[in-house]
Parts: structure tokens; C-alpha cells; sequence
């Protein structure tokens, strides 16, 4: 098997061996992949893949028991269970939203559990294939000093804690004031460097980038090709989840736009081994505020224009110049892409609806549930779809925007607390009330 290796994503025809630290094309300046031995990976029958697929979605013992490294051929063949740093992530639940698709036409509607996970984002599919291959770097004696993020709170406690558990330093760049206190929390208990930076998340990406160009700091954000192939894991082990059909329809939430490249790049790896025999539709959902993509797409270009981002409840996807942005555009030409855009009102509401059917909706999920409504109602998405939505982070790590929605009069699934004496009788006359229509 020849190894695997770094090429161009522009396709200039620029390789390098995995061990080489860097992060765009020295000859063209564009994006990194990671470019496997298909040949050798072809070989091996897509009967056979599903069979041992199968046979180790039945392991508990980690790595194999993890949902990423139990493909472990697809994600970094090179890797040995000593270089594995695994917390035991993937195996992200669905959640069927069967009212939410009667109310919306569709057929089938799920929600994919990403935030069900160590650190209680998708952030973890990709992490564990980072750091793993940093601690195998730093085996075959590439000088790294630490790993480095900018963040928008998901991807440092994610790197914060793979980085902890592998016994190497981190540093996460923060933008002050805007990731909620529970993302926060999160690096400082994993013992990272956390610098919290007067300037938002495009600012801290500038400053990352500029001081891992030479401090011996590895940088761990998604432009770094090593996350997305952890992340496309996230297409192999849904089509695995739905005994290898296909989807119509996947919605996804985009910032900076790597998880929907990795989204992509699984369904392109599943198509290439023979596992799936068609595409599904790929809908990208950005938040009304911070939504340079689908301005784009609206004003029929794929060019990018960089915004600043207002403020949004949608935190972790406050961005407006997002780096996978080629990639990204590549993957929704493929997959007979759309991009729509969600208010404040819609995403929460959409939250808060799901939470009804066993949800716990982080607001990204909710922009991408959101647009899903927009889509089925507009008719874009036709009646009886059959449709997942990735949710992205546990809505644990976003308390006020859960309480905040919940105290708020008014808002259609509002359930604020009732508030009562200390009295039985009182107890039953509400009772007796708020239960009469069940
Ligand atoms: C919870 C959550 N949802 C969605 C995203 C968007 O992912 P991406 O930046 O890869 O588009 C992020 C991270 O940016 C996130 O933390
Ligand atoms: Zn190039």
C-alpha cells in the first residue's frame, strides 16, 4: 500500500509526505487533502467493507470501538493502536423527528447526534485523527512543541481534551466574550494554554495562522486536512446506520465550512469503494447574521465575500470568512448543492421544537432544522423526503439560549415553569388543567 500523503485540493499536482507541517499548497497556495491509496483500498470488495464494518461496530474495546477507528483503513491506515488517541468517539445516535416531518411533508426526518460525544461536538470525529497523527509526528521526531486552534468554543474543548489525553500542550486562541461559559470551561479543566483575544473568531484564525507559519505550533484547525478525515467518517457511518441507503436530503450547518467538505468527501469515498450508488442532496445552513455563503448562492455566484459576522445565537458558526470555502463550493456542485439562512426567531423556535420530540438542540442545529423547514415548505425539498439533519453540538453547552428561549412570553414552544405554592391542592387544580388536553 503506497502511504498516504498531503496533495493539492486545486489539483496543481503538489504532494508531500504526512510528516511535512503544512497547511496550504507551496506552489499555488491552495487547500491541503489527504490523498489515500484508493487502488489498494479498492481492492477489498464493498461486500467485504460493510462485513467488517459490521463485525467491529460490535467492538467495545477501543481504538476499534470507536466510530472513526473502527474504518480506521479509510481514515489514516498508517497509525498503530499505540499512536490511537481515542476518548470513544463516533457512533453519533439518530434521533427520528417523526412530527416535525408530518408538520413538513416529509417522509422521513432524523436528527444525527454529533453533539452525543466526549467532548459534545462533531469536533471530536476529527480531533481524535489530529492529535493522533501529532503524537505519531513527534514519535518519527518532527519538532512540534504543542497544537495550536482558533475557535469558536467547539473545536478547542475538543482539541483541549484529545491534547490532555495524548500528554501534549495545547494553546486555543479564543474570541473574548463570544463562546458561552460552558465551552469555555471546557480547555481550562484540559489544562490548555487559553488565550481569550479582543477580536472575534476571524481575527483569532488571522493570529493562529500567523504564529504556527514558525513556533514549532501545530495548527489543529480545519483548514489542517487531517480533521476532515475524521469528519467524513461522519457520511460512512450514517449510510452505514441506514443499512448503506442514501438519504435524499442531508442539512448541515456551515461556519467555516470544513464539516461540510468532510460531509462531501465521505459520500465521494462511499461512491468510489462501491458502498452507495448515488449522492444525496447536501443543504448548507448558515445563520442569517454571519451568512456570507448563502448570499452568494442567492445572488447566483460561488465567489467568496468575506462579511463580518454579527452577533448570533448561533456562536460557533459566527463567521464570515470561511476558510473551507472552496472546498465547500466544490462539494455542493457535486451533490446538486443548496444554501439557505435562518433568522434568530426560526433557528430558536426550530430548536425548541425538535426538544419536544427528545431533542436537546444546540442553536446550529436548530439554523440547520430551520432550514430544512424553509426547504420543505418552499418546496425545494419534495413532499416525502426522506431527510437528516446533522446536529453538531449538545445543547448542554448552551444553557442560556435554552433558558433564555424557554423564559421568553410568547415563543411558540416556550415551556416556562409553573410557579405554585407549597400545596397539594393547588398541585392538583393545575394538574387537572395543564393535563385535561392529553
Ligand atoms: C456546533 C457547531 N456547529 C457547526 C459548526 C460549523 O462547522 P464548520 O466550521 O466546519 O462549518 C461549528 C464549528 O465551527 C460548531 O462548533
Ligand atoms: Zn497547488
Amino acid at each position: 500500500m503506497r502511504p498516504s500523503r498531503f496533495t493539492c485540493s486545486v489539483g496543481c499536482g503538489g504532494a508531500w509526505p504526512l510528516t511535512e507541517v503544512i497547511y496550504r499548497c507551496s506552489r499555488c497556495g491552495g487547500l491541503l487533502e489527504v490523498a489515500h491509496d484508493l487502488a489498494s483500498l479498492g481492492q477489498v470488495s464493498a461486500r467485504e467493507w460493510k462485513a467488517r464494518f459490521a463485525e467491529r461496530s460490535a467492538r467495545a474495546r477501543l481504538p476499534e470501538g470507536s466510530g472513526i477507528w473502527g474504518k480506521r483503513e479509510w481514515v489514516m491506515p498508517h497509525l498503530e493502536d499505540g499512536d490511537i488517541v481515542s476518548l470513544g468517539e463516533g457512533w453519533n445516535p439518530l434521533l427520528p423527528l417523526p412530527g416535525m416531518a408530518q408538520r413538513l411533508g416529509l417522509s422521513r426526518l432524523e436528527l444525527k447526534q454529533c453533539g452525543v460525544s466526549p467532548t459534545g461536538s462533531f469536533k471530536d470525529l476529527g480531533m481524535t485523527v489530529l492529535v493522533s497523527q501529532v503524537r505519531w509526528m513527534r514519535r518519527q521526531g518532527v519538532p512540534l512543541r504543542a497544537v495550536a486552534c482558533a475557535s469558536t468554543g467547539d473545536t478547542s474543548a475538543a482539541l483541549a481534551a484529545y491534547a490532555a489525553a495524548a500528554g501534549i500542550p495545547s494553546v486555543v486562541f479564543l474570541p473574548q466574550g463570544r463562546i458561552s461559559p460552558a465551552q469555555l470551561v471546557q480547555p481550562l479543566a484540559n489544562g490548555s494554554l487559553v488565550l481569550s483575544l479582543d477580536t472575534d473568531f476571524d481575527g483569532c484564525m488571522r493570529l493562529v495562522r500567523e504564529v504556527t507559519a514558525d513556533a514549532g505550533l501545530y495548527l489543529a484547525n480545519s483548514m489542517n486536512p487531517l480533521r476532515l478525515e475524521g469528519q467524513k467518517i461522519l457520511a460512512v457511518e450514517l449510510c452505514q446506520q441506514w443499512d448503506w441507503e442514501v438519504p435524499d436530503w442531508v442539512v448541515i450547518p456551515g461556519g467555516n465550512l470544513g464539516n461540510a467538505s468532510a460531509l462531501g468527501m465521505g459520500f465521494e469515498l462511499l461512491l468510489r469503494l462501491g458502498l452507495i450508488d448515488r449522492r444525496p442532496r447536501i443543504a448548507v445552513a448558515q445563520a442569517e447574521r454571519a451568512n456570507p455563503l448563502a448570499r452568494a448562492y442567492r445572488g447566483g455566484t460561488w465567489e467568496k465575500h468575506a462579511v463580518v459576522a454579527g452577533e448570533t445565537l448561533a456562536s460557533a458558526i459566527q463567521i464570515g470568512d470561511p476558510v473551507s470555502w472552496p472546498r465547500a463550493v466544490r462539494v455542493l456542485q457535486a451533490f446538486n448543492g443548496v444554501v439557505d439562512d435562518a433568522s434568530e426567531a426560526e433557528l430558536s423556535d426550530a430548536a425548541a421544537e425538535a426538544d419536544r420530540e427528545g431533542a436537546f438542540a444546540c442553536p446550529h442545529t436548530g439554523v440547520a432544522l430551520a432550514v430544512t423547514a424553509r426547504l420543505a415548505r418552499s418546496g425545494v425539498m419534495g413532499g416525502g423526503s426522506r431527510v437528516v439533519v446533522i446536529s453538531t453540538a449538545h445543547g448542554l453547552k448552551f444553557p442560556a439560549f435554552k433558558a433564555g428561549y424557554h423564559a421568553t412570553g410568547g415563543a411558540p414552544w416556550a415551556n416556562p415553569p409553573q410557579l405554585l405554592p407549597a400545596d397539594a391542592g393547588a398541585i392538583k387544580a393545575v394538574l387537572d388543567q395543564r393535563l385535561a388536553a392529553a
